[in-house]
């Protein structure tokens, strides 16, 4: 070994204890004739203090940032104590010291408050992963990771892997595709998950299946979202909806309590997709605040079970509302006595391209009990009193009020509601509320194809009461406009997503398991029986040779490590992550390949100008 402690480990009640310590030189400060240097490894920073004696040999040998350097000598207490590092009552007395290796002067400073910006970190990553506030997350990943295996492990889970190189079925996000050299003209495609074939490891009765996996998908880049990312996978069988919401809030319970120190003793929140869109406008709300939608206006068939209380808002002749599809208000707690500044600069966020709105209403709701409103002219005290009393907002609270159309104006508010919240300090980084998202619809509406699509995936299954109504109809859409009258539009799913603070962190299903049953499914999302064949033959084909009932789930891990790690941005507590183009600056890729792969592949690019 070529060291006998690390640079994290030597205490005052080791003083006196001989040592040989190596790392990388962080700061080398000289101080008339002695010379001090921090000595940096994983563990931590340790000082050493070169005497007089080993001037001649530094000079020979001068030490610079990033060296590494091997050193011998006693650890000695230190007269000027640094508290803030756990070696900081330390440090040792060099006798002996060699440089193992020399570096060139980093392009930033290896520390928490790095100079290097984004780019620069990235390019040299493998410096950026030296620095302190790096390597703590990689060490939450591995945390999260460890406390995963065990518990699954305790539960008779099996980790089992599963191919990268598979077929193309591309479902929800491209696939990212490659060409087979021993077979000219056909692709291999990377998994976008291992759906298919944890579902095939249920039918070979391997009934708990787990792994900490990689998946692939082509699709647009955003703070949360990588085009190679890591699931924990799971699937069981024998099992109903219940079984595994409670075996998995189980399993993110364990990772709160072995990685964050957390008891998370509560039970997990539940609330339906439908409740989720009519309260929050949002299928993964951040339920860590209130602030819920009143929503005073909108079409009856999204919400047919809801009440209608859009009297409130008409009769005034405000054109505005009057003419919207939707009408939303939330109330503001506290903020009554916001500025014109600050509802013009809301009004300025609102009226954003992102966002997409028209305009703001508000209506302060005084502490007096007197209102003060941008639409006074329409609305007197009495109805004023009446909107404010559905919102729910108290004297000191602020009404936004935002119109449109349905799905825009809703997506709006939910933003607006989780801007607010964010300035009102609602959304705590160490507050963590877990919520399950139940009943999600099966299908989606695709405009571009005027078809429906799985919303969550195809091997999702309908729930039992809404079977009939699938099987009865015909999937075709008569009149685009109209989709959600359609029967299908309110199919609901097996299916269920969890939640943590407003992220989606993870997602699952009780699977179709009936071969007749697929083949409707494939067939209402469009898919011939040849094609059916093409693409999923061999999973209609297993389903013949007594597939069990089963489902599963898998949570997104590089996303629940950067929540519990604080962060928005799973790039964070990736070690080798994507920019925002997908290239990792790094290695340069994606880059071109040499004219004779080009040709082993027989292959000849045409690239469109
Ligand atoms: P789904 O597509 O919902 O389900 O993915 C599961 C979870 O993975 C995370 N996630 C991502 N994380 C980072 N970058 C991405 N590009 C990305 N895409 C998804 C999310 C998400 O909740 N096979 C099904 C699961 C199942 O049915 O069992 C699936 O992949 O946190």
């Amino acid at each position: 070994m070529l060291r006998t402690n690390t640079c994290g480990e030597l205490r005052l009640s080791d003083v006196n204890k001989q040592t040989t310590l190596a790392g990388w030189v962080q700061t080398v400060r000289k101080f008339g004739s002695i010379t001090f240097v921090d000595l940096r490894d994983r563990y931590g920073i340790t000082q050493l203090l070169f005497s007089e004696n080993l001037n001649e040999q530094l000079d020979a040998n001068p030490l610079g940032r990033e060296f590494v350097l091997q050193v011998t000598g006693t650890v000695n207490e230190r007269s000027n104590k640094n508290s803030n590092i756990p070696t900081g009552e330390i440090e040792i007395t060099v006798t002996d010291f060699t440089i193992l290796n020399k570096s060139i002067t980093p392009p930033f400073t290896i520390q928490d408050d790095t100079d290097g910006g984004d780019d620069l970190r990235m390019k040299y990553r493998f410096l950026d992963l030296r620095r302190q506030a790096v390597k703590k997350n990689l060490e939450l990943r591995y945390a999260v990771g460890r406390s995963t295996r065990n518990y699954l492990h305790e539960k008779d889970f099996m980790d089992i892997e599963t191919p990268f190189l598979i077929k193309s079925t591309p479902e929800g996000a491209r696939d990212f595709v490659v060409p087979s050299r021993m077979n000219p003209g056909q692709f291999y495609a990377l998994p976008q998950s291992p759906q298919t074939f944890k579902q095939l490891l249920m039918v070979s009765g391997y009934d708990r299946y787990y792994q900490i996996v990689k998946c692939f998908r082509d699709e647009d880049l955003r703070a949360d979202r990588q085009p190679e990312f890591t699931q924990i996978d799971c699937e069981m069988c024998f099992v109903e909806q219940e079984d595994i919401l409670q075996m998995f809030e189980g399993l993110i319970k364990r990772i709160f309590k072995d990685v964050k120190n957390i008891d998370y003793t509560a039970q997990v929140e539940r609330m339906t997709w439908e409740n989720a869109m009519w309260n929050y406008g949002n299928d993964k709300p951040d339920i860590r605040y209130e602030m819920k939608l009143c929503n005073l206006k909108y079409p009856s068939h999204t919400f047919p079970t809801q009440k209608d209380i859009s009297s409130l808002i008409s009769g005034v002749d405000f054109k505005v509302f009057d003419e919207a599809e939707t009408v939303i208000a939330i109330a503001a707690p506290g903020c009554s006595d916001y500025t014109r500044k600050q509802t013009d600069e809301l009004t300025e966020w609102v009226k954003r391209p992102q966002i997409g709105m028209k305009g703001l209403v508000y209506i302060k709701c005084n502490a007096d009990g007197t209102f003060k409103s941008s639409v006074d002219k329409f609305y007197n005290e009495e109805k004023l009193t009446a909107i404010a009393s559905s919102v729910n907002a108290k004297p000191g609270d602020l009404i936004f009020i935002l119109a449109g159309a349905e799905e825009r104006t809703r997506k709006a508010t939910s933003e607006l509601r989780l801007y607010l919240g964010q300035q009102l300090g609602l959304r705590k980084t160490d507050e963590f509320k877990l919520l399950w998202v139940l009943d999600f619809p099966l299908f989606e509406y695709a405009e571009e194809d005027n078809r429906w699509v799985a919303r969550h995936h195809p091997f999702t299954s309908p729930k039992p009461s809404d079977i009939e109504t699938m099987i009865q109809h015909n999937p075709a859409i008569e009149n685009a406009a109209e989709y959600l009258k359609h029967p299908y539009a309110n199919i609901k799913a097996n299916a269920y997503d969890m939640v943590l603070n407003g992220n989606e962190i993870g997602g699952g299903s009780i699977r179709i398991y009936q071969k007749e049953l697929q083949q409707k499914m494939f067939a209402a999302l469009g898919m011939n029986e040849a094609e059916q064949q093409h693409k999923f033959g061999f999973l209609l084909g297993a389903f013949e040779y007594g597939a069990p009932p089963h489902g599963g789930v898998a949570f997104g891990f590089d996303r629940l490590c950067s929540i519990l790690g604080g962060s928005e941005s799973i790039r964070d507590f990736i070690a080798f992550p994507k920019n925002n183009s997908g290239r990792d600056v790094m290695i340069d890729a994606p880059s071109s390949i040499d004219e004779k792969q080009f040709e082993e592949l027989q292959i000849k690019l045409n690239l469109k100008q």
